[in-house]
């Protein structure tokens, strides 16, 4: 039976095939996220989410497309977690918890024990020592029973170190005036106590590269470290655009590794003076290419966390003047030269 090529199923079989190889090596072929690349490196790429921005969809999806670690801006600071003495309010917290569960990306915990952004009826009292310890045990037992097995890793203390000589922990804020100078050893006794499977976790900023501060830093890990109370060191990592990581860094990075200790780039942003041009966002890029090469160029840094991804919602315009633009999405979530940046690390 005649029959012409139009009838013959074997050329309409051969274009649905051909199709839909070109739509899958299309999708193949589609640049991976940030998240997907780090994966296939076993690293781990995050930013600091700040919870109300949670409701907004660009913001959700880029989180958890781009991302695989997280950590709160806000949210597990004390003055949300314990507003009122003995009364916990988790409600946040707990969002961005079940986030992070649901678009399995890791959650750090940021932080249990500053003497910043402390509730009202803590920094406003009149405390004895051991008062002072009780509360700080009891925030800390309680916050880290609270989110056992979904923080894998916690900045137990926060900035204990003076920025000035004679340089070590401070007893000029709250804790040390209140405590003295071994409320870090301390709290890391009662977090160690809390959950013995938490990575620990001593965070701080003007520590990362060579300098007085970085050196009393390690001594105090060096002390935490021989009682086993310490796991890693946070590098906050608020840099101004145009960084670069030195030998300083590198020489650093390995005394760390050579005490056993684990470091994650905590609170990474670059930032610069407003108006942006593209020769200030091209500098940025290459602090931020700078910075990821580093990481993964010593096996002991783990993470690189940003304290935000989207220059619609970030610290700094807020607190340094005239300056912004720090983050590698821009206010409309499109991606900066900085995005493009990192990616290349991560591919090359
Ligand atoms: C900042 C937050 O980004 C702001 O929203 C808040 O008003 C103040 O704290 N070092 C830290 C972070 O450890 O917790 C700080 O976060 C930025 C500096």
């Amino acid at each position: 039976m005649p029959h012409g090529p139009g009838c013959s199923p074997l050329p309409l079989l051969l274009i649905a095939s051909l199709t839909l190889l070109v739509a899958t090596h299309r999708v193949l072929a589609a640049p991976s996220t940030l998240r997907e690349l780090a994966q296939q490196r076993g690293f781990h790429i995050g930013a600091a989410v700040a919870i109300p921005f949670l409701a907004d969809t660009d913001y959700r999806e880029t989180l958890r497309h781009q991302f695989n670690i997280c950590v709160a801006e806000n949210a597990f600071k004390m003055e949300s977690l314990q507003p009122y003495r003995h009364q916990f309010n988790f409600n946040d917290a707990d969002q961005l918890a079940a986030f992070a569960q649901t678009n399995h990306l890791r959650l750090r915990g940021h932080t249990l024990v500053w003497h910043s952004q402390m509730p009202w009826w803590l920094s406003h009292g009149q405390w004895t020592r051991d008062e002072g310890l009780r509360i700080m045990e009891e925030h800390i037992t309680t916050v880290m029973q609270h989110f056992k097995g979904k923080v894998y890793a916690w900045d137990v203390v926060n900035e204990a170190v003076s920025d000035q000589a004679p340089w070590g922990v401070r007893t000029d804020n709250f804790w040390g005036k209140t405590v003295g100078a071994d409320y870090v050893e301390k709290a890391f006794e009662f977090a160690r106590r809390a959950d013995s499977q938490a990575v620990l976790y001593y965070n701080d900023y003007g520590a990362e590269g060579a300098g007085p501060k970085a050196d009393a830093v390690f001594q105090l890990l060096k002390q935490l470290k021989a009682k086993n109370l310490v796991d890693g060191v946070g590098w906050q990592s608020h840099f101004e655009s145009g960084w670069k990581a030195d030998k300083g860094y590198v020489a650093n990075a390995q005394r760390l590794a050579q005490l056993g200790l684990e470091i994650s780039i905590t609170e990474l942003d670059f930032r610069f003076t407003l108006p942006s041009t593209p020769e200030k966002l091209a500098t940025q890029a290459e602090s931020y290419r700078s910075m990821l090469r580093f990481c993964l160029s010593q096996p002991n840094i783990k993470a690189m966390v940003l304290w935000g991804f989207t220059d619609k919602s970030s610290w700094i315009p807020h607190f340094f003047k005239g300056q912004g633009d720090a983050l590698i999405f821009d206010q409309n979530y499109r991606p900066k030269p900085a995005y493009d940046a990192l990616a290349d690390v991560l591919l090359h």
